[in-house]
């Protein structure tokens, strides 16, 4: 259990928002290309809002979805009722927790990477999440990208959680 990575991948606007009507606020591309280096290969927890929010199942990855629904299915997908029993599902070394908000503050506690697109905008929005504790998280890497095509900058950041 020590040994394993549990990442937490996320896209944040600097006002906290990282979701409206069910979706992303912003169409980044970069970013998706970025989301999908991350977690290909990994199994990808996720809550049942964010699974409907996707316009399928993405390829090479496991999905386990969190809802309190007992009856709730989906082709493809595996439903579990609980964080442990979400982690016990996904035994490999690096786990993918992909959204939205009730799931990352469920399972942040048990994180041990953040993945973090910050995105340069204020954006509108109805969910969001708070910022890494720098008390938690230190810093190991940031790339900057400027805005381009009508879309805002962004830095794609690493943390680790302090030991
Ligand atoms: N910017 C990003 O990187 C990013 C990433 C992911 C999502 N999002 C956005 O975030 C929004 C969705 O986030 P959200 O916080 O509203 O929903 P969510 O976290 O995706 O899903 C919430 C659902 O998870 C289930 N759940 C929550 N706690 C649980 C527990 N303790 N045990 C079992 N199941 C539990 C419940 O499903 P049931 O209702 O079925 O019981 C709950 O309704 C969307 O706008 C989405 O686009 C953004």
């Amino acid at each position: 259990m020590s040994e394993r990575q549990i990442q937490i991948v996320v896209a944040r606007a600097d006002n906290g928002v990282i979701g409206k009507d069910g979706k992303l606020p912003w169409h980044l591309p970069a970013d998706l290309k970025h989301f999908k280096r991350l977690t290909l290969g990994t199994p990808m927890i996720m809550g049942r809002k964010t699974f409907e929010s996707l316009p399928g199942l993405l390829p090479d990855r496991r999905h386990i979805i969190l809802t309190r629904d007992r009856s709730w299915s989906a082709p493809g997908v595996e439903a579990v009722h609980s964080v442990d029993e979400a982690l016990q599902r996904a035994p490999s070394n690096s786990i993918s927790v992909v959204g939205g908000a009730e799931i990352f503050a469920l399972l942040m506690p048990c994180a041990t990477d953040f993945y973090l697109t910050e995105v340069h905008c204020d954006a509108d929005g109805d969910t969001s999440m708070p910022a890494p504790d720098s008390a938690d998280w230190r810093e190991v890497s940031r790339e900057h990208h400027l805005a381009a095509d009508g879309r805002p900058a962004f830095s794609f950041v690493h943390f680790i959680r302090r030991r």
